[in-house]
């Protein structure tokens, strides 16, 4: 059977994964593809999906620029429902005719719609509309062939349609949570104006990685890093899965673990009868990293160790391939797309050293992100304690010591760490974080112990809540936490004289701080 399939076309947006997702959490498949496809390649992968639509993504080029990123304008002459959003409405809009130009005042975050005409894409929504917005251009006429159905106050054409072609163009992004009702403008594109059945579901997507996976490493052995994360760890299930006993699980003890955390790995795995490797590495990399301070050099020398680690002991196990937890955030955010802005480094993606002795990379989860991994984790019946962890990077508490890591900042960092754990989780708050943890600055204050002068660091406690961690809020959380919070730093590591809050949303922070 073929699903019925929604093609994104990925013009270097940070919400394109995004709306793929959203489209799945529907019950309809939809794939990324290159911005520049061809109507013949859309015609091939028809043998593969039913292909219903068509979304143009935003992206952060200008339609003006000589290199800037445009589609084949024969996709919109295919006869397939087509959506453009942000970026994508003004490659339509420039297409067929209309007139973009810089907008008088750039509108970037919350903006109120007026629709003017709830028809197709826009059934059923009110007469204001509460959307997220993030653009300079704007598309102010379009041909008589098309009607406006949307305006904003400097944004006189902020949706449009053909009159009797399904081409549309939607200026904000209903793919993330911020446009109120986006999720409805997404239903409606697909069901209503795509005409999509409901035809995949989210198993589907474990039989594909495991088929990949075994694809992949053919008849070879691989090794897979193993962080006791739930993206690692899911991973490593589904892994297993595909190649039984030629698969040895590695969990690279870095050093900069969270208290307790190498130990909780262990039992864990052990339940599962696996074949695990603990390396312990604290040394080498402390050895590495001695003297440097850019966050970006941290970043890489801590991917490159982690891949030597790696790769001795896979020629110990004789494996070729490796295989990792990487998902789509950590990808997008390394820039690993042409177009794209590269945010930092994620150290399972572009940290990697460009010499790498394994055969191949294999990343399954590569375009998923953290909540649909927490659900493939579900179906696979991972322990409670691995589907609901927080997140935590691979370079680990490294990213969250400002400045030169040493074995003392290590040791502050983790004790910090270990007490907002406890007091979140005592008072019931992690349910609804995303992370919650502790960032040793490089800054030092001054304080008063019994009658005396002190003078320490500032511990900074950072809680987001976020769905997928493309964008995220600092949690509200109460005075009386936040205050036990920094009586028990302050008293039970004598290094730290101040505590504060993070109070930043990303954007324009991003969750760690480096
Ligand atoms: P940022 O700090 O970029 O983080 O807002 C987004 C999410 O990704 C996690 N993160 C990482 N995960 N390797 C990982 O596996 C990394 O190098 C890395 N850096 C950040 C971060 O904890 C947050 O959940």
């Amino acid at each position: 059977m073929k699903y019925d399939t929604v093609l994104v076309l990925d013009f270097g947006g940070q919400y394109c994964h995004l709306i793929a997702r959203r489209i799945r959490e529907n019950g309809v498949y939809s794939e990324i593809v290159a911005h520049d496809i061809k109507p013949e390649e859309i015609k091939t992968l028809g043998a593969k999906f039913n292909i219903k639509g068509l979304i143009l993504s935003g992206g952060p080029a200008s339609v003006y620029e000589p290199n800037a990123p445009r589609p084949d304008p024969q996709i919109l002459e295919q006869g397939l429902p087509t959506l453009g959003l942000c970026y994508g409405h003004q490659l339509i809009a420039q297409i067929i005719g209309g007139k973009v130009e810089p907008a008088s005042q750039r509108e970037y975050g919350i903006a109120y719609v007026t629709i003017d005409k709830p028809v197709d894409v826009l059934k059923d929504l009110n007469a204001k509309e509460k959307v997220w917005m993030s653009h300079g251009d704007t598309v102010s006429a379009i041909p008589s062939q098309y009607e406006v159905l949307a305006h904003t106050e400097n944004c006189p054409v902020a949706a449009f349609k053909h009159k009797d072609k399904p081409i549309h163009g939607l200026q904000w992004h209903p793919e993330v949570v911020h446009t109120k009702n986006g999720a409805q403008m997404l239903r409606n594109f697909i069901f209503a104006v795509c005409k999509c059945e409901v035809n995949w579901k989210m198993e589907d997507i474990i039989e594909k990685m495991v088929e990949e996976i075994r694809r992949e490493v053919g008849e070879g052995r691989a090794i897979i890093a193993l962080s006791g994360g739930i993206d690692s760890s899911v991973a490593t299930v589904l892994a297993a899965k595909a190649i039984d006993n030629r698969l040895t699980a590695v969990f690279v003890d870095h050093g900069f673990m969270r208290e307790g955390e190498p130990e909780f790995v262990k039992n864990v795995f052990q339940e599962f009868k696996m074949y695990l490797i603990i390396a312990q590495a604290q040394k080498r990399f402390l050895e590495k990293l001695k003297g440097v301070v850019d966050p970006e050099k941290k970043r890489k020398i801590i991917g490159e160790e982690f891949i030597r680690v790696f790769e001795e002991i896979s020629e110990k196990t004789g494996a070729e391939y490796l295989i990792q937890g990487t998902i789509y955030p950590d990808r997008i955010e390394s820039g690993f797309r042409k177009f794209s802005d590269k945010i930092k480094t994620h150290h399972n993606v572009a940290g990697l050293p460009s010499i790498i002795k394994f055969k191949r990379i294999v990343e399954p989860l590569r375009d998923l992100y953290k909540d649909e991994v927490r659900k493939v984790a579900k179906m696979l019946e991972l322990p409670k304690e691995i589907v609901f962890r927080q997140p935590f990077p691979g370079p680990g508490l490294a990213v969250r010591i400002i400045g030169e890591l040493t074995e003392e900042k290590v040791r502050i960092a983790k004790k910090a760490d270990k007490i907002v754990r406890e007091e979140i989780e005592k008072s019931g708050l992690e349910e609804n974080l995303w992370q919650y943890f502790v960032v040793l600055t490089d800054t030092k204050a001054t304080g008063v112990r019994g009658d005396a002068r002190a003078y320490g660091y500032v511990v900074a406690v950072r809680a987001a809540e976020s769905r997928e961690a493309m964008t995220a809020s600092f949690a509200k959380i109460s005075y009386t936490v936040l205050e036990r919070i920094s009586t028990r730093i302050t008293n039970e590591v004598p290094e730290v004289t101040r505590v504060v809050y993070d109070i930043t949303h990303k954007p324009p922070a991003t969750i760690e701080w480096e």
